[in-house]
């Protein structure tokens, strides 16, 4: 087992109506003026934003607004949020929603916190933070992660370049998670959310040496879990078993929980969906659907018993007469999964159609983001990249 250094700090508050207990949780955290931020129409439509306000309300927590966050969030909004939270005197930032709106919170929190400096500087990793003001999520969709990640995935628009910061100054304070929340979204979102919690532990789990026996048993069990609750949710969307079962796992998915003790990871499916939401905005669990397949396929030799042991233990696939046939059963598998629940195992099947110099150029801009080699189960050039995407064609 390699050393590894596991801090979790957010507080979770998990189950139904914990929502509205949002304002006397913020007191104990003694925020004075909160910036609501929450995404494009959801959090309004389905009157969660107004029983929030209810909440800090009936807390005494004066509070300013800012709406319009969209999906691969951008550096505008993150603008616009530092500068309203100057103006205003914020102190705390709760997001309302999910990956993205949370994830631009942090950005505006590195923002506020050191208000001279670019906060672009951090995810152009020209600088690190040193501060970050205080944050928290009422969770509205199971995904990403980031209610409880140090990860922060930010887009500049004019430029496609969407770009990760990651430091533990923005883990959030506390995460309220209400299963019930996730019930207003469209399908595709939650199957989307399924995937990526999925390649959060997967991202940990396909990597070289390390004897993870209790990471790998963890890893294996929630990967387990998703399968079975996404594909209960494809048909019966509204069972909120299956609902928690999904939350819960996408926090502790991409909390370092299912990394302890690994080589810190592969994340190259990671790297290279991040190039195709910059250059083509396309949902990002639904991106690395697209591209996991041919990743898997191109690196599987390299790290064969991972494989094996992923199709045997995780996707429940027979032992073929070879370790390398085994390893490929598992990827089939997991295909037939993606598409039980709706989700693409390809670009065209994703509604893409990169041209082969838009290969090479997220090729490029993913080898230049890494430092030029980046990935575990096996460490991938420029060059690897393309293919891969032309694989993933
Ligand atoms: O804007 P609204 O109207 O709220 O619509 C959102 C959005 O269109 C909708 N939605 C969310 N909750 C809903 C709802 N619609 C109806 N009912 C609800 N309860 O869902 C859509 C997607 O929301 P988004 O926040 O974009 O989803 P997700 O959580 O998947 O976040 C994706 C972003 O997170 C980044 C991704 O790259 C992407 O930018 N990631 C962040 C990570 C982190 N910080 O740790 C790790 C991940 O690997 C990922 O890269
Ligand atoms: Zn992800």
């Amino acid at each position: 087992m390699f050393g590894f250094e596991y801090y979790t700090p957010t507080k979770v508050y998990f189950g139904k109506g914990k929502e509205n207990e949002v304002g006397t949780i913020l007191s104990g955290y003694k925020a004075r003026k909160v910036l609501l931020h929450y995404g494009s129409r959801s959090a309004v439509k389905t009157g969660l934003l107004g029983r929030i306000k209810k909440s800090l309300d009936a807390a005494g927590i004066a509070y300013v607004e800012l709406g319009g966050v969209v999906p691969n969030p951008h550096l505008s909004k993150v603008y616009e949020g530092i500068e309203l939270g100057k103006a205003e005197g914020v102190d705390f930032i709760l997001a309302v929603g999910g990956g993205s709106v949370i994830d631009s919170a942090k950005a505006i929190a590195y923002g506020l916190a050191e208000p001279d400096k670019d906060v672009w500087d951090l995810f152009a990793h020209t600088r690190n933070a040193e501060a970050c003001l205080p944050l928290a999520s009422v969770l509205t969709i199971a995904a990403a992660g980031s209610e409880t990640s140090n990860s922060c995935v930010i887009t500049k628009a004019d430029t496609a370049d969407k770009r990760a910061y990651d430091d533990d100054l923005s883990r959030p304070k506390f995460a309220i998670m209400n299963p019930e929340l996730t019930m207003t979204l469209p399908d595709y979102q939650t199957e989307s959310g399924c995937v990526d919690i999925m390649m959060h532990t997967m991202e940990r789990y396909f990597t070289q040496g390390g004897n993870m026996e209790l990471t790998d048993e963890i890893a294996e069990g929630l990967l387990r879990t998703v399968i079975k609750n996404a594909q209960i949710l494809h048909t019966d969307p509204e069972n909120y078993e299956a609902r928690a079962e999904i939350m819960w796992s996408g926090s502790l998915a991409h909390n370092g929980l299912t990394g302890c003790g690994n080589d810190g990871g592969d994340f190259m499916s990671h790297m290279l969906e991040h190039e195709m939401g910059g250059m083509f905005d396309v949902t990002h669990g639904a991106g690395l659907a697209a591209v996991w397949p041919s990743w898997a396929r191109y690196v599987y030799r390299e790290c064969l018993p991972r494989f094996v042991r992923y199709a045997v233990k995780v996707m429940g696939v027979e032992p073929g007469a070879t370790d390398e046939e085994t390893a490929l059963k598992g990827i089939e598998a997991m295909e037939d999964f993606y598409h039980s629940i709706a989700m693409p195992v390809n670009m065209r099947e994703l509604g893409i159609a990169p041209t082969e110099e838009q290969i090479l150029e997220m090729a490029r801009r993913c080898a230049v983001t890494v430092g030029g080699v980046k990935g575990s189960a096996k460490k991938l050039n420029e060059e690897d990249m393309a293919a891969i995407y032309r694989m993933a064609l």
